[in-house]
């Protein structure tokens, strides 16, 4: 059915499920089906959500250059992260609770991810154990979004943990001192039901002081990390580490000093400093300073093939996705995240062709109108 190289293909006839054919679908498809408390934890920005919003609207204002007449009749979507090829420069961010909107929850994400050949950075905050996402697609390609704790133990466990499971990298989330407000949480008294656990704290956590209002163990983040554990950090494993949460070009460098080996440009989809700025226009500042020393990926806002082709004409080495992921659970667990990923994908893929690129290497920063340079 599909002649192209790299990543899977839309749905063609004779395929299940043709009714969903972007990611909007699914977006609606969520709204409708989960708990109203859910679908607001889900979809929830901090404060008045400008920034939540912003990060698809800054998409919107980008516009690009597409060139004609390059023979695009076969073209590839595959890259390299970190060294290992993926399918396409799409990957899955790491996102909480996704037993929420469906019951294996992370074990279908896992499954899909491995299906699609995609990197899926499982969240700390799973429903499912680091050791049932493995075992649910043992020959997935994974990295591990790791928080630094107050008790240092428990960070470090989990690193062990993960490169004993063959994790290939710890993503350390930068953004979250302290959680952001968001008003419906609030409002909701949003809290994981007791049915459901913050997998991988089981047997570690069991006397602590009670959960906070997400029902994950109160007081365990730590808001006085600074860089030193960064450093800290560095010398516990081996494993490559990526900053999550970077929007600056002081920052990045920083970031680079401290021996990291990737940075992914994110604001938390908006959930943490209402009024920061979109992702997208972040890039290209954190890209520049950085100059190839370290990769830089991107997330936040990104819905439509397009978004992929200006994030990597800006110079992110691949996206990754954090909502659409738990409305591709929503609709129908490993299916629908397949769905999700395989529709961004053709899209990119689409995107590039039309753009007259035939591989990621052609997508360069001439593609995007100056006014945005
Ligand atoms: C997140 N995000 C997140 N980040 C992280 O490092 N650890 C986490 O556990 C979570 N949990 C989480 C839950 C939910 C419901 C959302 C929406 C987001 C942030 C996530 O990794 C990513 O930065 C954004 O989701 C990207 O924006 P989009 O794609 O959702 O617009
Ligand atoms: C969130 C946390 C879990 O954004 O990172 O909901």
């Amino acid at each position: 059915m599909c002649q192209l190289v790299g990543g899977a293909c839309m749905p063609g006839p004779g395929d299940a499920d043709m009714s969903l054919i972007c990611l909007s679908d699914f977006e609606a498809y969520a709204k409708e089906h989960l708990p109203k408390a859910t679908w607001e934890y889900y979809a929830a920005g901090a404060d008045d959500c400008y920034t939540r919003d912003d990060n698809l609207q800054a998409f919107t204002r980008i516009r690009l250059r597409p060139r004609m007449l390059r023979d695009v009749s076969m073209t590839d979507t595959r890259t390299t992260i970190l060294g290992t090829e993926i399918s396409a420069p799409i990957g899955i961010a790491p996102t909480a609770f996704h037993c929420l909107a469906w019951p294996d929850g992370e074990m279908s994400t896992a499954r899909a991810a491995e299906a699609v050949n995609v990197c899926y950075v499982s969240s700390t905050y799973s429903t499912c154990s680091v050791e049932e996402i493995v075992g649910a697609a043992p020959d997935g390609f994974r990295w591990f979004q790791l928080y630094i704790y107050r008790d240092r133990k428990l960070s470090e466990r989990l690193v062990r943990r993960v490169e004993a499971l063959g994790y290939k990298a710890l993503v350390l989330t930068v953004d979250v001192p302290y959680t952001g407000k968001r008003r419906s949480d609030v409002r909701n008294n949003f809290r994981l039901p007791p049915h459901l656990k913050v997998k991988n704290f089981e047997g570690i956590f069991e006397d602590q002081c009670g959960p906070d209002n997400y029902g994950v163990p109160a007081n365990t983040l730590d808001p006085s990390i600074s860089w030193k554990d960064v450093h800290w950090l560095r010398s516990l494993t081996r494993l490559p580490i990526i900053v999550k949460g970077i929007l600056t070009k002081e920052d990045a460098e920083l970031a680079v000093e401290h021996g990291v080996q990737g940075i992914i440009v994110s604001n938390h989809g908006g959930r943490q400093l209402d009024g920061e700025l979109a992702t997208i226009d972040a890039l290209s500042e954190i890209v520049e300073t950085v100059h190839g020393r370290v990769e830089v990926y991107v997330d936040g806002g990104i819905r439509t093939g397009s978004d992929v082709l200006k994030a990597l004409a800006l110079g992110a080495k691949c996206v990754f996705i954090g909502r659409p992921v738990v409305w591709g659970l929503a609709y129908k667990g490993e299916e629908g995240v397949r769905g999700v990923l395989q529709i961004l994908a053709e899209e990119f893929r689409l995107s590039m062709a039309l753009s007259g690129c035939r591989n990621v290497s052609e997508i360069t920063r001439n593609l995007i109108h100056s006014s945005k340079l």
